[in-house]
């Protein structure tokens, strides 16, 4: 069955209401949409962990520092729901720009430290405008608990950290990054690689595959990622933006994995920049 479309906040409201006068869990999938199977699976694990479902379907200007990416970010509504309907998805929340930011909206939600490094760093306000709405996401939807991808592993620690900080209601879960069979992490972004540009695009994966398991064997991570960084670009990725060994919840710079750390990377292949991070677990 499709869900139901909801796209004002006081429209929103009225249903959870009933969901929790009934005593039901909600769980909340937020997203910008261009769905695919790594998000599907975030559906799926919010459906184990809750008696009713939303996905939020909101591309959030205010988390786009440059406006030429904001107006390409692919807008599939209709392909999303029909995409959902399979997975007993109850309610899409879907609000336009001027209900999440009415005239005269004021308020940033920033989360010092950890927004500041990696993405944040080549993304200024990026982490601002994520933890902005993701906080209005949560007390619009008053959802129980909420899923994201580990994909995108530090906007997860930020939200994690805005929770905790803030005293939200809400349990966050971290869900495993989907893979296509060559390695490389699904993401909305995938969708505008040219044919030749998805074939060289595993060699990412593949150089951070390489590294973490140099930095395993003992090598520095300035040595293992040195020669990651030019396997990438050897492949035809056009500029390696960050490449970095960092520990796993604080997200401080390593040269050696002697506690839980992920490799991180961000690279551009033509006019796409793909992300992607991978765990680094010495024996
Ligand atoms: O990961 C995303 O799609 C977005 O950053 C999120 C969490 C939906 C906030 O806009």
């Amino acid at each position: 069955m499709s869900p139901l479309v909801v796209r004002t906040v006081a429209d929103l409201r009225a249903v959870v209401a009933g969901w929790k006068a009934a005593g039901e869990r909600v769980g909340v999938v937020p997203t910008m949409g261009a769905l695919h199977e790594g998000h599907l699976s975030l559906v799926q694990a919010a459906k184990r962990g809750a008696d009713r479902v939303i996905v939020t379907i909101f591309v959030n200007p205010k988390q786009f520092n440059n406006p030429a990416d904001l107006e390409k970010y692919p807008r599939t509504e209709e392909t999303d729901a029909a995409l959902l309907a399979p997975f007993g998805v109850d309610l899409i929340f879907a609000p336009m720009p001027d209900e999440v930011y009415p005239q005269g909206f004021a308020s940033t939600v920033s989360v010092a430290g950890i927004s500041d490094a990696l993405c944040g760093a080549h993304r200024p306000g990026h982490f601002d405008g994520v933890a902005t709405v993701v906080t209005k996401l949560f007390l619009q939807t008053l959802a129980d608990s909420a899923y994201f991808g580990e994909k995108d592993w530090q906007q997860l620690q930020v939200v994690r950290r805005l929770v905790a900080d803030l005293n939200v209601p809400v349990t966050v879960v971290g869900c495993p990054t989907v893979r296509e069979a060559d390695g490389l992490a699904l993401s909305s972004r995938n969708q505008r690689l040219t044919g030749e540009e998805r074939a060289l695009a595993p060699a990412l994966p593949r150089a951070m595959r390489d590294a973490a398991a140099r930095i395993c064997a003992g090598q520095t991570a300035s040595v293992a990622l040195a020669a990651a960084r030019t396997a990438i670009l050897s492949a035809g990725f056009r500029e390696v933006e960050y490449l970095e060994l960092r520990g796993a919840q604080d997200l401080v710079m390593m040269d050696h994995a002697d506690r839980p750390a992920h490799i991180f990377a961000a690279a551009w292949l033509g006019d796409v920049r793909l992300i992607d991070n991978m765990d680094v677990r010495p024996a």
